[in-house]
């Protein structure tokens, strides 16, 4: 190798793990981050990802796991009765062999055997037989419904807790990740319910049921067969416990993953624009090598455990047939009681068997419960308080003192903010991006609460209110519109179900939309993509503008709500804004200083500093800041 292509495989190498890195620090494991902190209720939290994987903190998974399925007592009982019934026809049937045999086909005094009784006896086992398959049956049937319907609970409160959970936690966590909880992690979990919980039920009274005739038949023989457990039980749980710690790192892999193909998706024009597929392709590569390891190694391990367990089944079979052997010797152990032991012996193990191959199954499902646990135990927003102020009508009053706030401790992205905007009043707010505008409109729904100053509407602070009461008399058009998918009717109603289709109408057309909407094929009763990929930017933002209209929260936030609609339309847009205005406080964010024009106060805001404050005439006579930005602008319209 040249020096050259040296130097070229360590650029490579640093390339890589430069990518590594980054991809580590975008999709590594995220939930805990947004979990909750440390001490208090979180404590939990906190302690479920440092102790990951420890004995503690799997028994309290299986704890919490089994707290879904025994909410079926009624099933659940139904099933280990049958289970009991299934086992003990086996057992009973396998036994019956042995007096058939000695007997109705080879009686001991040497006499002819007996048909007509061999006959009847035959049909008994053949009924218990049967009597144990329906067992089995109604039991496979009763214990899928108790899988089937615990996934089902356990979906729902995750989907209940994702609702509870605060602006921030969507935050930091990649949509991918939550739905591969949501889809990923709780498939295996379901795995589990409907195929392991069967046979670790039977498992438990077959070994029951064969130690008692095991012991029946010979105490020593047992001895030797049941000394054995610990020793497989304990390979089995080194080989679990390695491949249990690869199946959380599979799932973890797995959610970042998943993360990066729905960013790629959702991001492909972006892509595709800055010709970045090749490091798309190598980054993907890069997270789907990690996931190929780590299922490699999880599959490797609970592989491993069926030829392991099979071999040590063997040996222990041979030691109890040498020592069997020995006893036959030695104390005239005869060699019917040896046969029917060794068949024990084997029934034994059997089900030993089975749930040490089961127990890869096990961890995989505890890995997937845990990742959905994690969700859960995310902090929600606060509950209200039982006397959280629940007004019958809010007036507007707004007040905003003294707030300084940041999405870290570190980063102050406000800085003593002050703002009065009293009923009927149009506030604005201007500067540049990152200014920290649409920060303080996050403040007013509670989206993120403040630690230092105070907003009070109606002169109670947002603290003391009811949450729901709060945000159902804010109304936000925000800068990112989101349309959900459903008819264009349906869309704009969300603004406020009640609304009739007359006040559905009216909203769209005080947003300009209605003349659009009466264009589009089914009109009113078109049906939009998810997100509106079949409208434009532009449209999806009247469509928006029209779901505040239609709403009737006397606090309206319009957060860059015409960014993307043309001057002409946004003229029309602003008419009919005027009624909708007249009665209500507003907040406006406009990056077209024309637009803020008649505003009763505008703030300029700079760094997350109110620089400036007044009328438009006011700050033009100031000739400062505004003065810059609303002659600059003019020119460049
Ligand atoms: N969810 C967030 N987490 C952390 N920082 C944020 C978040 N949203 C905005 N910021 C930061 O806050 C500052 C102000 O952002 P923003 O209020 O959106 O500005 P504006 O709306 O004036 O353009 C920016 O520096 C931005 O990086
Ligand atoms: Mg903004």
């Amino acid at each position: 190798m040249t020096r050259a292509e040296t130097a070229g495989n360590e650029a490579a190498l640093t390339r890589e793990e430069k990518l590594r890195q980054s991809l580590n620090k975008r999709y590594g494991k995220r939930v805990a981050a947004g979990g909750r902190g440390p001490g208090g209720p979180g404590g939990r939290a906190a302690r479920a990802a440092s102790q990951k994987g420890k004995p503690e903190e799997v028994r309290h998974t299986i704890r919490r796991l089994l707290k879904y399925v025994l909410q079926e007592k009624a099933r659940l009982s139904g099933a280990f009765v049958c289970v009991l019934l299934t086992t003990a026809s086996q057992l009973t049937a396998s036994y019956m062999l042995r007096p058939i045999i000695n007997t109705y086909i080879a009686p001991a005094d040497g006499s002819r055997g007996d048909p007509k009784g061999l006959a009847a006896a035959l049909l008994l086992m053949a009924g218990i037989y049967l009597a144990g398959i329906g067992g089995t049956y109604i039991q496979s049937r009763l214990l899928t419904k108790v899988g089937q319907n615990s996934l089902k609970r356990m979906r729902e409160d995750l989907f209940d807790h994702m609702q509870t959970l605060p602006v921030k936690f969507y935050d930091t966590n990649t949509r991918g990740d939550l739905m591969s909880r949501f889809t990923n992690d709780i498939d295996n979990v379901g795995n589990m319910l409907s195929s392991t919980l069967i046979s670790l039920f039977t498992a438990g009274l077959t070994i029951i049921g064969t130690v008692a005739l095991m012991l029946y038949t010979n105490v020593i023989l047992t001895l030797v067969t049941v000394l054995a457990v610990p020793l497989m039980l304990t390979a089995a749980r080194k080989i679990a416990a390695a491949s249990s710690r690869y199946y959380s790192r599979q799932q973890a892999s797995l959610g970042a993953l998943n993360g990066y193909i729905e960013e790629s998706v959702t991001g492909q024009k972006v892509i595709k624009v800055f010709n970045h597929e090749d490091m798309a392709r190598e980054e993907f590569g890069i997270l789907n090598g990690e996931l190929q390891k780590n299922q490699m190694k999880a599959q490797f391990f609970s592989g491993i455990m069926g030829p392991v367990m099979n071999f040590s089944t063997q040996i222990n079979y041979t030691l109890t047939a040498v020592v069997g052997g020995i006893l036959c010797i030695t104390r005239g152990l005869d060699i019917g009681g040896l046969t029917v032991f060794l068949n024990y012996s084997r029934m034994f193990n059997r089900p030993i068997n089975e749930i040490s191959m089961t127990i890869t199954a096990v961890f995989s499902a505890l890995a997937g419960a845990e990742r959905v646990f994690a969700i859960m135990d995310a902090q929600p927003e606060p509950e209200n308080d039982a006397d959280a102020y629940r007004p019958e009508t809010v007036k507007g009053d707004v007040v905003i003192t003294d707030v300084s706030f940041g999405y870290t401790p570190e980063k102050k992205v406000l800085k003593h903010i002050n703002v009065y905007a009293h009923p009927g009043q149009k506030i604005a707010f201007v500067g540049s991006t990152g200014a920290g505008k649409t920060t303080v409109m996050n403040l007013l729904p509670r989206f993120y609460d403040i630690d230092e100053g105070t907003i009070t509407i109606d002169g109670v602070d947002l603290k003391h209110y009811d949450r729901e009461i709060l945000r159902n008399n804010i109304t936000m058009v925000l800068q990112e519109s989101h349309l959900f998918s459903g008819t264009i009717m349906e869309n704009i109603r969300y603004g406020r179900l009640d609304a009739t289709d007359e006040e559905v109408i009216a909203a769209a057309k005080t947003a300009s939309a209605d003349f659009f909407i009466r264009h589009m094929p089914l009109g009113y009763h078109t049906v939009i993509d998810a997100d509106g990929t079949n409208l434009s930017q532009g449209q999806r933002q009247l469509l928006n503008i029209a779901r505040a209209a239609v709403s009737k929260a006397p606090i309206l936030i319009l957060d860059e709500a015409t960014s993307s609609v043309d001057t002409r339309t946004e003229k029309m847009i602003e008419k009919g804004m005027d009624s909708l205005m007249s009665n209500r406080t507003t907040f406006v964010i406009a990056h077209r200083l024309s637009t803020v024009r008649d505003a009763n106060a505008i703030m300029v805001l700079e760094n997350g500093e109110i620089i400036e404050r007044g009328t438009h005439e006011e700050l033009l006579e100031q000739k400062g800041r505004y003065y810059e930005l609303y002659t600059g602008l003019k020119e460049l319209d």
